[in-house]
């Protein structure tokens, strides 16, 4: 993986302006604007692109995307908020297990386009609030069911016991509450049963298991819904990006399935964070010490999990490049661990990798940052200072 020539300018030129050893998040807005443009080139006429939020909320990523994106999906009351402040205009909508009464008021007052029903007492609560404000709340049933092509990655949230959703028992219950409430209004349904999905052609399957219930309950209940939200799981390969999931060819291949599966009059939605932020972003580290300890190598850098958790997050070795500064190699031609300032064994980034020379002064930058990277870390741990968060534009 080679590092952008504008990426890498910026950080030599940041790590030249800081006084202490550089520690950073920085990010590609350019090279983030070029991925969802193509992305949304391919998609195919009646489908819809939303950005689920929970991946990279930063206001810069959100304001790059926004022009490309038919709306943002939220997960909890916090990114609700955090949204309609930054995009009032763009359509919001609103999943994720657990939400409070005050959260469902709050996004009735903001006019969410669907609220992603996950459970029968949820569908209850919401209904209570809705008649309340006297406002309608657009329902979307997010549903875990069983289907003949079970979903396949390193991260299945449904088509099994899980947290999320509703099974086929609760499915029945929640469609005589919808007949019987007038303030709740079904307008799809809504699937996000992995993430991490590499592999193009399982997932093309996965999609017609979903066409087929979908016209399957439809069927059953005589409902005309206008909306099947696929949620999102398309995955990055971290070690071989090029090998990541193969969105143009997956986009090619579903125009045919919505025509074959008779899915053109539906609006075919996708909420999908990962694919779409990971690449923008680059978490950097300038090298503060290199010691041998028990016959191996350690480089302790500024930062560490505390800041960029994905490495352990995903239990991987996360790829890097280096930097080198003007400092003689203490390091030449031999294996190093990289770790951070945190004094835990686990704040470790990537194990026992090789290396042709590594100094201190060095800069160490890890790609693939741009999603659950720094929002899912554990920032306040050991009270250290945040990275720096630079924006090329
Ligand atoms: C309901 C739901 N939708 C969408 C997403 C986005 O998934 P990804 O970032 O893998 O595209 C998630 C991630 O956990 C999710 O839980």
């Amino acid at each position: 993986m080679s590092l952008p020539s504008s990426v890498r300018q910026a950080i030599t030129e940041l790590s030249g302006k800081s006084a202490d050893p550089l520690c950073a998040y920085v990010y590609d807005l350019p090279a983030l604007e070029a991925h969802i443009r193509a992305m949304r080139a391919v998609l195919p006429a009646n489908c819809e692109l939303f950005y689920a939020a929970k991946a990279n909320p930063e206001a810069p990523i959100l304001h790059t995307l926004a022009p490309w994106v038919d709306g943002f999906e939220a997960a909890s009351g916090g990114e609700l908020r955090w949204l309609y402040q930054h995009h009032p205009d763009k359509p919001l909508i609103f999943g994720g297990p657990g939400k409070l009464d005050s959260e469902l008021a709050a996004a009735l007052d903001c006019g969410v386009a669907a609220f992603h029903v996950e459970s029968l007492g949820e569908l209850r609560r919401l209904a209570t609030q809705a008649r309340l404000h006297g406002k309608p709340a657009p329902v979307f049933l997010r549903l875990n069911v069983k289907l003949d092509e079970a979903p396949e990655s390193r991260l299945v949230m449904g088509g099994k016991p899980t947290p999320f959703g509703l099974d086929e028992e609760a499915m029945e219950e929640a469609f005589s509450l919808l007949a019987a409430e007038p303030f709740l209004e079904l307008q799809g349904l809504h699937f996000h049963l992995l993430s991490h999905q590499l592999d193009t052609q399982a997932h093309l399957k996965l999609m017609r298991e979903y066409f087929r219930f979908f016209h399957k309950i439809t069927d059953r209940h005589g409902l005309q819904l206008p909306t099947l939200n696929v949620g999102g799981g398309m995955g990055i390969n971290y070690h071989d990006p090029e090998r990541s999931f193969g969105w143009r060819a997956f986009c090619q291949a579903l125009a045919a399935l919505i025509d074959e599966e008779a899915m053109c009059g539906v609006r075919i939605r996708f909420e999908i964070g990962r694919f779409i932020a990971a690449s923008c972003g680059y978490y950097v580290m300038q090298v503060l010490d290199i010691k041998r300890n028990h016959g191996l190598y350690f480089a302790v850098a500024r930062g560490g999990t505390h800041h960029f958790r994905t490495p352990a997050a995903q239990g991987h070795d996360h790829p890097f490049e280096i930097i080198r500064g003007d400092g003689p190699a203490a390091l030449e031609n031999t294996k190093v661990t990289l770790v951070g300032q945190l004094c835990t064994p686990k704040d470790v980034l990537s194990r026992e990798q090789a290396v042709a020379a590594l100094g201190v002064g060095d800069l160490l930058v890890f790609p693939l940052a741009g999603a659950y990277a720094w929002n899912i870390s554990h920032r306040d741990f050991l009270m250290h200072a945040p990275p720096e968060m630079v924006f090329l534009s």
